[in-house]
């Protein structure tokens, strides 16, 4: 049974699997000592910048964790959106290991300048959490995108306040897509300091990576952030399946082969679904996700065969999210279902 929950719920591409078999071959140093291991971060270099440094984790939330951890001391605080999955998918993580969250309102997902402006107050104050990070989604959890313009905005905003940019990135390639451009015009040459770079969702079979890019706090990376990650239970001892596996995704650019395929199959389900009176669409689609509200008698039927998520309980806003491995035939069965639903 296939459907369209998340891309979470398919299986690892057959390509980054052949990379898991090929690795699974005699033994290897382990904790991130490993050929495997350095040649996932030069290619990392490749793509982000040479200042880059490459921390590998399990997981998306220890990546945005563990990056916050390094970027903010405990009385600090960032600013980000309330959906985002920080605030509202990690079980309180931020704030037990990091510090304090201050969720802000968004436009279809994204933060705005004028949002943060009005969030920076009382900076100095000592009654009052100081803020130290932005943390934007990308793409959000809405499946939009921020502009390079919106994020060069925010990063000089955010620099000259003090404070750093982080990107929650468990998708980001998938906002190569829309803005057609490459992972360093997107982040590093627009000044953004630490990205959480997703794996999981992307056809890996698990694992993630925090990036430094800032070159200063790259520096400093070594002297911190191993020790962050090792003391939170994160240093993964055969860092070399995690490390084969992302060599394999960013080598001949199989990430932009993977994004490609699953915003077209996003693209498909809109076109099908705008057609249908009864169902309107709710976001812009500009990643692997769709929203659309469904009416409510239709999600049940449809959910048989195919699994989607309602996003908002109260309104049948759904969310149907593509895959690397989504087809055309399963998207095009699944608008006829709709059709007929409307009929
Ligand atoms: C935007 C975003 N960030 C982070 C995560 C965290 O990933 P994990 O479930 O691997 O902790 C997710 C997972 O769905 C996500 O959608």
């Amino acid at each position: 049974m296939k459907g369209f929950g998340s891309d979470n719920h398919s299986g690892i591409h057959p390509e980054l699997l052949r990379a898991l078999i090929e690795s699974n071959t005699d033994h290897a140093p382990s904790y991130g000592t490993d050929v495997y291991s350095e040649k996932a971060s030069a290619l990392f270099k490749k793509e982000f910048g040479p200042q880059t440094e490459t921390y590998f984790v399990f997981n998306g939330t220890a990546a945005n964790v563990l990056a916050l951890r390094f970027l903010m001391k405990r009385h600090e605080a960032v600013l980000c959106s309330n959906v985002s999955h920080l605030n509202v998918d990690e079980c309180g993580a931020p704030e037990f290991f990091a510090g304090k969250l201050i969720p802000l309102p968004h436009d279809q997902g994204k933060l705005t300048l004028s949002i943060l402006k009005e969030a920076l107050i009382r900076q100095g104050d000592q009654h009052f959490s100081q803020a130290r990070v932005v943390s934007l989604t990308q793409p959000t959890e809405y499946g939009t995108c921020y502009s390079l313009n919106e994020i060069k905005e925010i990063t000089t905003w955010a620099h000259s306040n003090h404070l750093y940019v982080h990107i929650d990135g468990a998708r980001l390639a998938n906002a190569l897509q829309f803005l057609d451009c490459t992972y360093k015009e997107m982040t590093t040459d627009l000044g953004v300091d630490v990205v959480s770079f997703g794996g999981t969702k992307n056809g890996l079979m698990m694992g993630e990576a925090i990036l430094v890019l800032n070159t200063e706090l790259a520096k400093g990376a070594h002297q911190q952030l191993k020790y962050i990650r090792k003391q939170s239970a994160q240093l993964p001892s055969k860092t070399r399946f995690i490390a084969a596996q992302f060599s394999s995704y960013l080598d001949h650019q199989l990430y932009l082969q993977i994004s490609h395929h699953a915003c077209e199959m996003a693209e498909r389900l809109l076109q099908g679904l705008k057609q249908i009176p009864q169902v309107r669409i709710t976001c812009e689609r500009q990643s692997n996700a769709v929203f659309a509200m469904i009416p409510q008698a239709w999600v049940k039927p449809l959910r048989e065969k195919y699994f989607f998520y309602v996003w908002d309980e109260k309104t049948f806003e759904c969310r149907l999210m593509t895959s690397w491995d989504t087809t055309t035939a399963e998207v095009d069965e699944f608008i006829h279902r709709v059709q007929q639903l409307a009929r």
